[in-house]
């Protein structure tokens, strides 16, 4: 056996003094005090927070996102994930166009099996809806997989309104919940053409030609047409503004049910005021360009606000890393043709830890972060509690670690991190994964025990 010794373990119940025995890949024992016998193994967690592995549950490895690869593989990024914590990940599978599900299914099993660190599962992303879809959606929750994605952005993704709301109608058939990328595309098309041909070319240009309206007029339209199919479920990710916030909080005044919310450190942390950093070529903007892009300050304080509020279920990353260098670089004449996405798998716990804390104690920091994406992502109580019975995903937490983030020493497979140079409070100093030790302060230790989790 593994005992975790002297922690301060983060359960659903709030904190408790105890100790944590794991037994193969199972929390077996949780009690005051569990002596340890010849063959075991001990694990101090003496001022240490223990947590149920953190859940990460919106990543986007070893994918073509319509404009290159990104440049963290499976093996790299959930590598780097357990070194800050997170054990488990659920990432974007995508059935593009003449792709059916199925085959979209094996394809990504096949980019990650064998090579993971963290676990993982997937969701699955339909870049058009059709009868075969429809058919296959059945096939998909036997797979495991229990939730599913759509885009009101991007030509090569996106699905109109009626195809959404039969999707929508569909998955409340089913059973399943509906994550969904709110941005007006038609929109965002249109003002990237107007942006671009008014001189506007760096990456400034992205955030101007998305701005909030595109989310907001996004989130009230998926969440109206969530209330058409009978308060089906849904997932806003990546919520970056006040309007966004404020569609969500009107919906649930309605009475509309079955609404769920996720937001990411870089909204969170960050505002618009990013793309205007120059660094040595006069393009280090682009390290920012996502989308959502980040936003005004105004947008920022209304998500923080929420967040501690109770009113946000989840964060996530959406880790999508592409280097500056040699990938997002290629976008330096035309705003537009840098790739969207941006790195974060690994910080992701520090980073929100730090920047709330007094603001957000461990119970909450648990709920957003490992609670919360298993209870919505359907893993609970397997994982996101630290019970007899559960997974033995687990992450020793010192919260007294004082550590500055750099791209220099990160584990993430990309030439930069938005958050260089950030002071971190805290650190993962034991990560286990399926009971297996993956990281130590920080560290890889090499051990590959990441499995596929069906939902
Ligand atoms: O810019 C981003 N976020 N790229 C990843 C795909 C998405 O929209 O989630
Ligand atoms: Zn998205
Ligand atoms: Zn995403």
């Amino acid at each position: 056996m593994i005992i975790i010794k002297n922690g301060a373990l983060v359960t659903p119940q709030g904190l408790r003094r105890a100790d944590l025995a794991m037994e193969g890949d199972k929390i077996v024992r949780i009690a005051a005090a569990i002596e340890p016998g010849e063959d075991d193994t001990v694990q101090d967690a003496t001022d240490c927070w223990v947590f149920p592995g953190f859940i990460d549950g919106h990543t986007h490895m070893q994918c073509w996102t319509g404009m290159d690869w990104t440049a963290d593989s499976f093996e790299t990024g959930t590598r780097a994930a357990v070194c800050g914590g997170t054990t488990t990940i659920v990432d974007y599978a995508t059935a593009d166009r003449g792709v059916t599900m199925p085959d979209a299914l094996v394809e990504w099993h096949h980019r990650a099996d064998g090579t993971c660190t963290a676990n993982y599962a997937f969701h699955m992303a339909l870049a058009e809806w059709n009868e075969r879809n429809r058919a296959d959606l059945s096939a998909m929750r036997e797979a495991g997989v229990s939730s599913f994605k759509t885009y009101f952005a991007y030509d090569h993704l996106r699905l109109d309104d009626a195809e959404t709301l039969e999707v929508l109608e569909e998955l409340k058939r089913v059973g399943g919940i509906l994550c969904v990328h709110c941005e007006n595309g038609t929109l965002v098309n249109a003002l990237q053409k107007r942006v671009f041909e008014q001189g506007i070319h760096g990456p400034e240009g992205h955030a101007l030609s998305r701005p909030d309206v595109c989310e907001g007029e996004a989130v009230s339209r998926l969440l109206y047409l969530a209330h058409l199919a009978g308060d089906a479920p849904v997932n806003v990710v990546h919520l970056s503004t006040k309007l966004g916030l404020e569609a969500i909080r009107a919906a649930k005044a309605r009475g509309q049910k079955n609404i769920y919310v996720e937001t990411c450190p870089q909204y969170l942390m960050l505002d618009d005021t990013c793309y205007l950093e120059q660094g040595e070529d006069g393009f280090a903007g682009a390290k920012y360009v996502m989308s959502p892009p980040l936003r005004h300050a105004g947008d920022r304080a209304a998500l923080r606000e929420a967040l501690v509020a109770g009113e946000i279920d989840t964060i996530a990353t959406d880790h999508c890393s592409f280097n500056l260098h040699g990938q997002k670089d290629r976008g330096r004449d035309d705003f537009r043709a840098i790739p969207n996405g941006g790195p974060g798998v690994e910080h992701r716990p520090v980073a929100i830890a730090t920047s709330f804390e007094g603001q957000l104690g461990p119970e909450d920091l648990c709920r957003l972060m490992s609670e919360n994406p298993a209870r919505v992502f359907g893993m609970y109580p397997r994982k996101g509690c630290l019970a007899e019975g559960a997974d033995a995903d687990v992450c020793v937490w010192d919260p007294q670690a004082r550590w500055t983030i750099r791209a220099a020493t990160q584990h993430q497979a990309v030439d930069y991190t938005p958050l260089e140079g950030f002071e971190a409070h805290g650190r993962a100093k034991a990560v286990f994964v399926n009971g297996v030790l993956a990281a130590r302060d920080g560290e890889p230790t090499g051990a590959q025990p990441g499995r596929y989790v069906p939902r």
